[in-house]
């Protein structure tokens, strides 16, 4: 039987003050604050949420009545299309969730054993396990404080003969710098595959996350800016790498006589009832862009000035998408640490997330980079948490978080 990787704080050193506590209890008290007496529709103002505003329930109306609800229906393809038009991209291969769009992407380049994958460690856990469903090894590198994203300029140090392929993560829809990311793959012939799976609408100079790298791999599961419930995409200009991850995605079927295969294949197709969501979500992308952005100023407004919060970062060349707005709390500056505001919070009604885990501190890949220090990813994980971000916030909502933040602040009593 599978046996768990079992790592317990206390051998984890130092690095054990950075793993968050369990999630604080969130209390139904959003209605009975009296400074905040309104009909509202939910008592808890939920980290996330899907918001179904558009032609949902007609295009799966439509699935349903013409008989087409497996993964051969023409939702799919106008989904692929429409989506692929709207980041930028020549293909989008539909497929099951973010994480076998990555491994899609990743397994069309032919990874072998020992072949190496530059990640960021501060990332989802679906980066680095993609790179391992593959046979091959992620190498992990730090993020930059400025922009909390990969730090491009540790990338070329760690280029060796088995380097196969880049995955930048586009972290809280805030696009990596990617020029001179592309330039060294160019220079050593390896691939970069983006990890887009939070990035829908972010731009890079002008350029849509997920027409940037050589492909990219995009997530639609229920808490992303465009949802399918579960559902992923890759996005590419390259005409071999759409075509065999279409080949591969639905068990490599080849066209030379059915049942005959060619390559170990995979069952990673997306329903036609998932691509009516997405093709009735992707006429809606521009608008919870536009909300996210909108809220990510009101917030940072409504934050800015209270010592120790530092809000979350845009590059000059950047369009952040504000997937989730982080922000990161100094203890000593703001008077508590991270974990006391988020239970300050959810005792308010306010649910909220921690940031990631590091790569290097997850029980599963612990052994493999034991030793191994991220001072700006460990930093990231100690101090960082995401307050409401759904596109269908009110402005009411975001002053009533930020008066919260505001009031709890030892700092400003
Ligand atoms: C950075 C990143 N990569 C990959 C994924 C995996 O996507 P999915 O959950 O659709 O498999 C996620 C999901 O949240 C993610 O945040």
């Amino acid at each position: 039987m599978l046996k768990p990787y079992e790592l317990k704080l206390e051998d984890m050193g130092d690095l054990a003050e950075i793993i968050p506590q369990a999630d604080p209890e969130v209390k139904l008290s959003y209605r009975a604050i009296p400074a905040f007496d309104q009909p509202s529709r939910r008592q808890i103002i939920p980290v996330c949420e899907p918001t179904l505003g558009g032609n949902e329930m007609k295009y799966v109306q439509r699935a349903v009545e013409t008989n087409w609800i497996s993964s051969a229906g023409s939702f799919i393809r106008d989904f692929e299309a429409r989506f692929a038009e709207a980041v930028g991209a020549k293909y989008g291969v539909a497929c099951a969730n973010g994480t076998v769009a990555l491994h899609l992407a990743l397994a069309t380049l032919g990874l072998e054993p020992d072949d190496e994958v530059i990640i960021p460690t501060f990332t989802m856990i679906a980066t680095a396990n993609a790179v391992t469903y593959c046979g091959a090894k992620p190498v992990l590198i730090d993020n930059e404080i400025d922009y909390w994203q990969m730090d491009i300029d540790q990338v070329e140090a760690l280029i060796t003969p088995r380097t196969k392929a880049i995955v930048p993560v586009h972290i809280y829809g805030h696009p990596v710098d990617m020029d001179p990311l592309m330039a060294l793959g160019r220079k050593h012939g390896i691939w970069v595959i983006e990890d887009a799976a939070e990035a829908h609408g972010a731009e890079y100079k002008g350029k849509p996350c997920g027409s940037l790298g050589d492909a990219a791999g995009f997530s639609f599961y229920g808490n992303k800016i465009i949802t399918t419930g579960e559902g992923g995409m890759i996005t590419t200009d390259n005409r071999d790498i759409a075509r065999l991850a279409w080949n591969l995605r639905d068990h490599a079927f080849s066209q030379e006589r059915h049942f005959w295969h060619k390559f170990v294949g995979f069952n990673y197709r997306m329903t036609n009832l998932q691509a009516a969501v997405g093709l009735a979500q992707v006429e809606q992308m521009p608008d919870f862009v536009s909300a996210r952005r909108r809220n990510a100023a009101h917030y940072s407004r409504l934050l800015a000035g209270i010592p120790g919060i530092t809000t979350p970062p845009e590059a000059p060349w950047a369009k952040n998408v504000y997937w989730m707005y982080g922000i990161l709390v100094d203890a000593e500056t703001y008077g508590m640490n991270r974990n006391q505001l988020r239970k300050v919070l959810a005792d308010n009604g306010i649910e909220t997330r921690t940031f990631f885990i590091p790569m290097h501190c997850q029980p599963v890949y612990w052994e493999q980079f034991k030793g191994q220090r991220f001072p700006v990813a460990e930093r990231l994980c100690r101090d960082g948490f995401y307050l409401p971000s759904a596109s269908s916030l009110t402005s009411d909502e975001i002053e009533y978080v930020a008066a919260v933040i505001r009031d709890a602040c030892p700092s400003l009593s």
